[in-house]
């Protein structure tokens, strides 16, 4: 089993990007701790980060067919970015959107999801925690 951890703009820098809001837990943390988990149930993960929509885009056309499920957070192109959206919706794969924030309880443009319709389901406002959650979720449902 094989899945693909995506995070989107300015996610490289958790940590030290507004910790009130988005806490003081590091990306690479993040993905060790992804790591650990998976390990246990012998899956493997390809991670990638991006500030450019287009290098998401080519690493989802790189996966196409590898893959059993997506965990992706966005960033700021959950918002707008519409051919991440289109480049999501044909992997024909469980996806799992992840936000660390309450984006609900913040500015209204961030209420908007372009990538809601298409994911399987969504994880808001339980910081890192969200990321292990989505990961336990594909575990159970791709098996
Ligand atoms: C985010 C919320 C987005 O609105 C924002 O642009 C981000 C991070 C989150 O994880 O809470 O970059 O996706």
């Amino acid at each position: 089993m094989h899945i693909l951890v995506m995070n989107g703009p300015n996610l490289n820098m958790l940590g030290r990007r507004e910790p009130a809001i988005y806490g003081s837990t590091t990306l690479d943390e993040i993905n060790a701790m992804l790591i650990k988990k998976a390990t246990a149930h012998g899956i493997t993960l390809d991670f990638v980060q991006s500030n450019h929509e287009g290098e998401l885009l080519d690493v989802l056309h790189e996966q196409f067919g590898n893959v059993h499920g997506i965990i992706i957070n966005p960033g700021a192109l959950t918002h707008y970015g519409l051919s991440l959206r289109d480049g999501l919706a044909m992997m024909d794969v469980p996806i799992v959107e992840v936000h660390l924030s309450n984006v609900h309880a913040r500015e209204e443009f961030r209420h908007r999801s372009v990538i809601s319709a298409i994911s399987t389901g969504q994880i808001v406002g339980l910081g890192w925690r969200g990321y292990g959650l989505a990961l336990d979720w594909l575990i159970e449902t791709i098996k």
